[in-house]
């Protein structure tokens, strides 16, 4: 028997001002991407900004549905906004933030599984690790360097 050992970092800030530009700008935008979801169902509003190669920031959000499994993720919505616009370009970054109508978020809040995926079909269409910066409403901040620290045995088409 042998055994596989999975090691992943994050780096963890405890606020906005240790950031590198880049990454407080973008997360801004997520931010404000918030207020702008559509969640009347799940009262859980999440805010996603795409940093892209050329330097343009995309958002996005929950866009929820009557028909509950119809609901996207914020992180979806802001990929493949990007990826219709601009279909060669490079996908950077990704910020992701959320407003829950429970409690204050205080904690980052970290993707779905299927927009891990999603996340990782991005940077394997891109040749290139996409950052992740995550903050909840307040609280630490956590940067990733790829999605592949927080989706070990990824699945992509040299599968197929
Ligand atoms: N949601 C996101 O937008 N991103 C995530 O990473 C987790 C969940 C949305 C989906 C749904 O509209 C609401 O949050 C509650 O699950």
């Amino acid at each position: 028997m042998k055994k596989i050992t999975f090691t992943s970092s994050i780096e963890v800030y405890s606020k906005t001002s240790e950031l590198k530009d880049d990454d407080a700008s973008l997360l801004q935008v997520a931010r404000e991407a918030v207020a702008h979801a559509y969640a009347p169902y799940s009262q859980f509003k999440v805010g996603a900004a795409v940093l892209l190669e050329n330097g343009l920031t995309i958002p996005g959000n929950n866009q929820e549905n009557a028909a509950f499994p119809l609901c996207l993720c914020a992180e979806r919505v802001a990929l493949f906004a990007a990826a219709s616009q601009y279909p060669n370009v490079t996908v950077k970054a990704i910020a992701i933030s959320a407003k829950s109508h429970n409690q204050t978020l205080d904690r980052p809040v970290t993707p779905c599984g299927s927009c891990r995926q999603a996340i990782y079909e991005s940077e394997f269409r891109g040749k290139s690790p996409i950052r992740l910066i995550l903050q909840g409403e307040t609280g630490e901040i956590y940067c990733i360097d790829s999605v592949k620290d927080i989706l070990p045995l990824t699945f992509n088409a040299d599968f197929l």
